[in-house]
């Protein structure tokens, strides 16, 4: 079985969030299934070197206004199929946003050209290789479906992944022409969205499945609350939308030998997390904690995440004696709080802005809690990764964060399954009291190391997950 994956980004080698992590695993974890994966995704600048080993595989002479090449090539065992058009996407800064922190004004025509090569290449084929299906993710990926609909010839079945519904990628109606989009497809059950072309509106409707990353999320986003106006649309295909869960690179996220730690563990010797603890302190400026937890918090700061609900609970996180740090970038305003509060509660609270990976990774196992007070989460990998490394979740009761921890109430604990805190409302009293909680349970070190051995055995891994693709890919593959 072939699939071919189209998206924007794929990690380790272009990473902006979670959708990246997703697209880099999920083909190491369908080839033992039998599934041989490509992945279509733009050459932005970070790639031109690798790609100088690659092979071109397709050409256009013209995609949205200049010369285009697929370019294949492995690359850490991902087989990647680069969409080489650098009228489109050989440019520095952000693969989303120019310098001023606005979209790039050509995104259509971008990521427009990225579906059209998608579509061509899962109908005619390359060097010998077809797709049985086209996985398209997030609205980058959403005209996918759209072309292959509009195509006079027999095409592969499609399959959309939904990663965030908050991003739907809206351009002006006048571009259905210039994108190659047939008129026809200019109506409300395709993609018309209130006078626009909406990308992931087309892969909602012409997909063929739809899936998330979390069943809750699946749940969530056919209603007003969380739909972002697409909820109608998606109650209209109810039948051919689930919810398949996230799953995490478990060798790239392993605590008993990762790197980028001050010093591996594991859940039999937990103590020796405490040289990393030692680490983030000293990498935060912050003071030993005594008799309280330390928080942490590895975020894009936007107030998807609720980060702004943490600010205004930090005097009750500071009052109980326990620390924060704090990675991160984002909305500009939240940076400028989250540094002031630094310089608020000196030695308590520490914040980097900025991206580090590395850096992530050693927060996660030296820290004891993370906390994601996201007002809606289609999944979330941090709370994944904080499960791993023993890094107790403080989660929101949304999306994703409700379907993979396992709040500690006196049921949970009496069985012993409990791996983290939960709390609803998103609210900042309710985060407050889940702080207060956290810092009670910290207290009680043999409830809290048997939630911390507990979370460590959570399966994270793409095992269920990657079966549950493979399970729609057969079904739409066998017709
Ligand atoms: P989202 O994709 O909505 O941002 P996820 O939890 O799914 O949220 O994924 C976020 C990913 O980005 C995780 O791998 C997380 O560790 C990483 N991440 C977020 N912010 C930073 C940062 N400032 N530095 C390093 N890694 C980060
Ligand atoms: C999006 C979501 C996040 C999810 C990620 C990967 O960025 O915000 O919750 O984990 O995609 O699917």
């Amino acid at each position: 079985m072939n699939v071919l994956f189209v998206a924007s980004e794929c990690a380790p080698f272009v990473k902006t969030g979670g959708l990246a992590d997703v697209i880099g695993a999920v083909p190491k974890a369908l080839a033992p299934l039998g599934v041989g994966t490509r992945v279509m995704m733009p050459l932005y600048p970070a790639l031109q070197k690798a790609a100088r080993a690659g092979t071109s595989v397709w050409r256009a002479k013209d995609l949205h206004g200049g010369h285009a090449q697929l370019i294949s090539l492995t690359l850490e065992g991902i087989d990647l199929l680069l969409l080489d058009a650098p009228h489109l996407f050989d440019r520095a800064g952000n693969i989303y946003l120019d310098a001023d922190g606005k979209d790039w004004a050509d995104n259509a025509q971008r990521f427009g050209a990225l579906a059209r090569a998608a579509a061509d290449v899962a109908t005619g084929g390359i060097d010998g290789w077809r797709p049985d299906v086209v996985h398209a993710h997030d609205w980058q990926a959403g005209l996918v479906p759209a072309y292959l609909h509009q195509m006079q010839k027999p095409v592969p079945a499609s399959v959309l992944t939904i990663h965030n519904i908050a991003f739907q990628g809206l351009f002006s109606a006048e571009l259905m022409k210039p994108l190659g989009l047939q008129a026809t497809l200019y109506v409300p059950d395709g993609l018309e969205y209130y006078g626009n072309i909406g990308f992931l509106k087309g892969g909602i409707a012409y997909a063929d499945k739809i899936t998330t990353v979390s069943p809750t999320y699946a749940r969530e986003i056919m209603q007003p609350a969380f739909g972002m106006g697409l909820e109608g649309v998606l109650r209209a295909r109810q039948r051919d939308v689930c919810g398949i869960l996230n799953g995490i690179d478990t060798e790239v996220w392993n605590p008993e030998n990762d790197a980028y730690l001050a010093q591996a563990y594991s859940a039999k010797r937990l103590k020796a997390k405490e040289k990393n603890r030692q680490a983030v302190l000293q990498r935060f400026g912050l003071e030993p904690a005594r008799n309280a937890p330390l928080f942490c918090v590895i975020s894009r700061l936007t107030t998807q995440k609720g980060v702004d609900l943490l600010l205004e609970v930090l005097p009750d996180l500071v009052g109980r004696g326990a620390r924060l740090a704090v990675l991160g970038t984002g909305d500009r305003d939240l940076e400028a709080e989250y540094i002031a509060a630094a310089h608020r509660f000196p030695g308590a609270v520490g914040v980097l802005i900025g991206y580090d990976e590395p850096l992530s990774h050693l927060m996660q196992g030296g820290s004891d809690a993370i906390l994601i007070p996201s007002r809606f989460e289609p999944c979330g990998l941090t709370q994944l990764y904080g499960l791993r490394y023993g890094t107790l979740p403080v989660v929101a009761r949304t999306g994703g964060l409700a379907d993979t921890v396992i709040d500690a109430n006196e049921a949970a604990i009496a069985v012993n399954c409990a791996t983290g805190v939960q709390f609803a409302p998103v609210t900042a009293p309710a985060l407050a009291q889940a702080i207060h909680r956290t810092c009670d349970l910290f207290m009680q070190p043999k409830i809290w190391a048997g939630m911390m051995r507990r979370a460590m055995r959570h399966p994270v891994d793409w095992e269920t997950s990657s079966r549950a693709y493979h399970a729609i890919y057969s079904e739409l593959a066998n017709g």
